[in-house]
């Protein structure tokens, strides 16, 4: 029998009408590895996410995550699963203190747990002195901490972060960087991460996926994938499979327009040394 994955999705697949966001994805993550899904705007990274904690219905396929079903077993996958989402919603008329105390409650914590977790995650985040403050008060960046806080309040098995240092300061970003990589190689967490951020997939990330237009173009690790495609770092490998287009050939109309600006200049000179070679 082959052993339980962290998450395995078999085909996979979401259409939003006439939209494919995810096409026939598969997924083979083991316990205790960090996942990084990368892709361009659009790709499908928080479609997947969001299906794989069942917070939307997938159209076809199968997937899972600890060993559940996410159809037949979505409140057991809910359970053992922490989910920052891209756009969280928070509600403003509550303090942080009692929005995380609330989510604690979802997880059927016991108060004194709940208790101590807030105490401790609001000190690594450094909102001391503002949990009491109503979340309407807070910042972008002070917002993202707090839904940081309630991914990780029931201590999860199985972590999905989707963007999970936007909005943060440096000294923050770097925090939670260190606070992934703690939890991955000390606690022994499964974490599905999505970034635009290549540096960071590459520092935190054992496995990395590239998903373009829906659909899974590599799987390996940051080193397998460079080589794969002779790419000279991961920018250039991610460059090449996502098909990103060249900046000259994106504003090439710009050649065609009267009243040329400098830029413009710049380019058609550019052009004759081309020729002129
Ligand atoms: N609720 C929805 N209704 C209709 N289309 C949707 C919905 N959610 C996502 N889509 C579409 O599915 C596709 C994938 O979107 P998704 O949000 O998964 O991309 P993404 O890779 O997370 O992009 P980004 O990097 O911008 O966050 C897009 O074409 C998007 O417009
Ligand atoms: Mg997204």
């Amino acid at each position: 029998m082959s052993k339980v994955q962290a998450i395995k999705t078999q085909n996979l697949t979401k259409n939003f009408g006439n939209i494919l966001a995810v096409n026939k994805i598969n997924l083979n993550i083991p316990f205790g590895k960090t996942y990084g899904l990368l892709g361009p705007n659009g790709a499908g990274k928080t479609t997947t996410v969001r299906i794989l904690n069942a917070i939307i219905s997938k159209t076809s396929g199968n997937a899972s995550v600890g060993g559940y079903d996410i159809v037949t077993e979505s409140q057991k996958v809910k359970m053992i699963c922490g989910f920052l989402p891209e756009s969280p919603g928070l509600y403003s008329k509550l303090t942080a203190k009692e929005f995380l105390e609330f989510i604690g409650e979802l997880y059927y914590l016991q108060k004194d747990v709940i208790s101590a977790r807030i105490n401790e995650l609001i000190e690594l985040f450094n909102l001391e002195g503002r949990e009491n403050d109503l979340l309407e008060s807070y910042s972008r960046g002070m917002k993202q901490k707090v839904c940081l806080c309630a991914a990780l309040i029931q201590d999860p098995e199985i972590l999905f972060l989707d963007e999970p240092t936007s909005n943060l300061d440096p000294a923050s970003a770097r925090m939670v960087k260190d606070l992934i990589s703690q939890l991955a190689k000390k606690a022994d967490k499964t974490i599905f991460i999505c970034t635009h951020l290549l540096d960071t997939a590459e520092e935190l990330c054992d496995i990395i996926g590239i998903i373009v237009d829906g659909q899974l173009k590599i799987e390996g690790t940051p080193k397998e994938i460079i080589e794969f495609v002779g790419a000279k770092d991961l920018e250039e490998a991610y460059l090449k499979i996502t098909g990103a287009s060249h900046i000259d050939d994106l504003l090439g109309w710009r050649q065609e327009t009267p009243n040329n600006n400098e830029f413009g200049k710049f380019k058609k000179n550019k052009r004759k040394d081309k020729k002129s070679r």
